[in-house]
C-alpha cells in the first residue's frame, strides 16, 4: 500500500475520511463539507446513530451535492489521543475502507494537539493493520482488491511526511518480524534465517554467521545439544549496528531462535504442534528491531544475537537424561528435550557477555507454556534483576502499545533459584510443576553474571489468532515496537 501526504484540503472525488470529535462538534473540514453539500451531510449525522465514540464508524454513499463516492466518519471520542490510540484509529480506519472494498481514499487530519503529529500516526497505524502474508497463494486475485493508496490530507504535510518516514522504517522492522514469523519452517531454518539476517548489511548493520565448527570450538554444549538431532546445521547470527558515539558500550538483544520446536525425544503431542513454527519469534523480534534501528539510524550501539537451531527427534538427538557442558563451563542435566529454549539461550548469552561487554542485555524468547497460564495473550512476561531497566520496559510498554508484566524471580541461591538444582549436574533443565515461567528465567540467570538483564517471555505475544486494530492475525512483530521505543526512550 502507498501512503502519501498533501495539503489540506477537500478532495472532489473518490471515498473520504473525516474525523469527528462527538456528534455536534464537527471538525472545521466537515463543516465546510457540510455546507458544500446543502446541509445533506449534518442531516445523515443526525439521523444516523453515530455519537462520534472511539473508532465508531459511518459511511455515507453518493452524497447529496457531493462528487466523492463515499464519505466515511470516524469517531474520535471526547478525550484527547495517545499516540498508540491515533494509531489505531488509523488500523480501524484501514479496516474500513477495506471492507468497503475501496482501493484508494484520503484521509483528512484536522484533529489533535498536533495535526501534523496525528497525521503520522494514524498513517504509521493503517500501515501497520495492512500487512498481509500471500507468497504461497498462487492465486492472488483475493489481495488485488486490498486498499493500493492512502492519502492523507493535512496541514504541514511535509512535517507529517518526515515523521512518517521514521515510523515507517519501523514498521518495515515489525514486517520482517512477521514474516520470519509466519515462513513455513520447511522454508525457514537456520541457514535460511541466517541468510535473511545477511540482508541487513545492506543496511550498514556488521553480521558475522558462526556455524556449527565455530560453536563447538567456543564450547556452546548446549545450544549444540538442541541441534542435535537435525539434520540441518545450527547457526548463531550476531548484528552489530552502530550508530552511537565509539565510547559508548552497547545494548544487546539475544532472541530464541527455534525455527520449530517438536520438543525432540520428550516430543510434543501432535495437536497444534504446527505452532512451533513461530519457536523464533524472540530471534524474529530482534532481527525486526535491529532493521528498524538501522533503518531509521538510529543514535546507539545496539548488538543482536540469535541462537538458531531445529528442536527435533533422531536417532542421534539429545536425550533426557543426558549432561551437557555451557560455554560458560557450568553443567546441565536434561531432564525434558522440551525445555530447548533456555539451553540455547544460555551460551548465547555467554557468548554475548564475552565478546561485547554489553552495557545491559535484553534476551526474548518464546519460552514457556506457562506465560499463557499467568499472562494471556495480554502482556508479555518480564523477568529481570535490576529494578531501573524493569521500569524502564513497562514505561516503554505503555508508550508502544506492547505491554510487559513483571514476574518474580530469586536471586541466585534464592528459592526458585534452588528449584533448579540437579542432583549430578551444576543445573537442571527443568524446575518442576509450579512456577514454570519463572524458573526458566532463574535457568537465564544462571547466565547474566550480574549484568543489567531483562528476559521477555513472549510465548503469548508472538502469535494472534484475533485481529487487532495494528495487529492482522498471524505474526505480531511482537517486541519490535517496545524495545524501539526502549532505545529512543533511554539512548537517543
Ligand atoms: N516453545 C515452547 C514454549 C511455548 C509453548 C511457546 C506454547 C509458545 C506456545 C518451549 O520450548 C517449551 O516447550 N516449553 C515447555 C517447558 C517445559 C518442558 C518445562 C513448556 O512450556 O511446556
Ligand atoms: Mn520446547
Ligand atoms: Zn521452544
Amino acid at each position: 500500500m502507498n501512503i502519501t501526504f498533501s495539503k489540506l484540503s477537500l478532495p472532489k472525488s473518490g471515498p473520504v475520511v473525516f474525523g469527528i470529535r462527538g456528534k455536534s462538534r464537527l471538525c472545521p473540514s466537515v463543516t465546510a463539507l457540510d455546507k458544500a453539500s446543502g446541509g445533506s451531510v449534518r442531516r445523515a449525522i443526525d439521523v444516523s446513530h453515530f455519537k462520534g465514540e472511539k473508532n465508531q464508524m459511518l459511511d455515507i454513499i453518493a452524497p447529496h451535492g457531493l462528487k466523492n463516492d463515499m464519505i466515511l466518519f470516524v469517531g474520535l471520542g471526547n478525550q484527547s489521543l495517545s499516540e498508540t490510540e491515533l494509531q489505531d484509529l488509523g488500523g480501524f480506519i484501514y479496516a474500513s475502507i477495506d471492507k468497503l472494498k475501496q482501493q484508494r481514499a484520503t484521509i483528512v487530519v484536522d484533529f489533535g494537539s498536533d495535526p501534523t503529529q496525528a497525521a503520522a500516526h494514524v498513517a504509521y497505524g493503517a500501515k501497520l493493520r495492512s500487512y498481509t502474508f500471500s507468497k504461497y497463494k498462487t492465486n492472488r486475485k483475493k489481495d488485488s482488491s486490498k486498499v493500493k493508496k492512502l492519502i492523507i490530507a493535512v496541514n504541514g504535510e511535509a512535517k507529517a511526511r518526515s515523521e512518517f518516514n521514521k515510523l515507517g522504517k519501523l514498521a518495515e522492522g515489525v514486517f520482517l518480524c512477521r514474516d520470519l514469523v509466519t515462513e513455513p519452517p520447511n522454508i525457514l531454518y537456520p541457514a535460511t534465517f541466517a541468510a535473511e539476517v545477511r540482508k541487513l548489511k545492506r543496511l550498514g548493520v556488521k553480521v558475522d554467521i558462526l556455524g556449527e565448527a565455530a560453536m563447538r570450538r567456543l564450547g556452546m554444549g548446549a545450544l549444540l545439544g538442541v541441534g542435535q538431532g537435525s539434520r540441518k546445521q545450527s547457526q548463531l547470527a550476531v548484528m552489530q549496528w552502530n550508530g552511537g558515539l565509539a565510547s559508548q558500550k552497547p545494548v544487546a538483544f539475544i532472541g530464541k531462535g527455534v525455527t520449530f520446536d517438536t520438543g525432540g525425544i520428550s516430543l510434543k503431542p501432535g495437536a497444534g504442534m504446527a505452532d512451533m513454527k513461530w519457536d523464533m519469534g524472540g530471534a524474529g523480534a530482534v532481527a525486526g528491531l535491529i532493521k528498524a534501528l538501522a533503518g531509521r539510524k538510529a543514535k546507539v550501539n545496539a548488538v543482536g544475537i540469535l541462537g538458531l537451531v531445529e528442536n527435533m527427534p533422531d536417532g542421534d538427538a539429545q536425550r533426557p537424561g543426558d549432561v551437557v557442558t555451557t560455554m560458560s563451563g557450568q553443567t546441565v542435566e536434561i531432564l525434558n528435550t522440551d525445555a530447548e529454549g533456555r539451553l540455547v539461550l544460555a551460551d548465547a548469552l555467554w557468548y554475548c557477555q564475552k565478546k561485547f561487554k554489553p552495557c545491559l542485555m535484553i534476551d526474548l524468547a518464546t519460552l514457556t507454556g506457562a506465560i499463557l497460564v499467568a499472562l494471556a495473550k495480554e502482556y508479555g512476561g518480564l523477568f529481570s534483576n535490576n529494578d531501573e531497566l524493569s521500569n524502564q520496559l513497562i514505561s516503554a510498554g505503555k508508550g508502544s502499545g506492547e505491554k510487559v508484566w513483571r514476574m518474580p524471580l530469586s536471586e541466585i541461591g534464592g528459592h526458585y533459584d534452588k528449584m533448579i538444582d540437579s542432583k549430578i549436574a551444576d543445573m537442571k533443565n527443568i524446575g518442576g510443576r509450579y512456577a514454570g515461567s519463572t524458573t526458566a528465567a532463574q535457568f537465564l540467570q544462571r547466565f547474566v553474571n550480574g549484568v543489567p538483564w531483562a528476559h521477555l517471555d513472549i510465548a503469548g505475544m508472538a502469535w494472534a489468532e484475533k485481529t487487532t486494530a495494528t495487529v492482522p492475525e498471524g505474526g505480531t512483530g511482537y517486541g519490535v515496537r517496545l524495545l524501539d521505543r526502549f532505545v529512543q526512550d533511554n539512548f537517543e
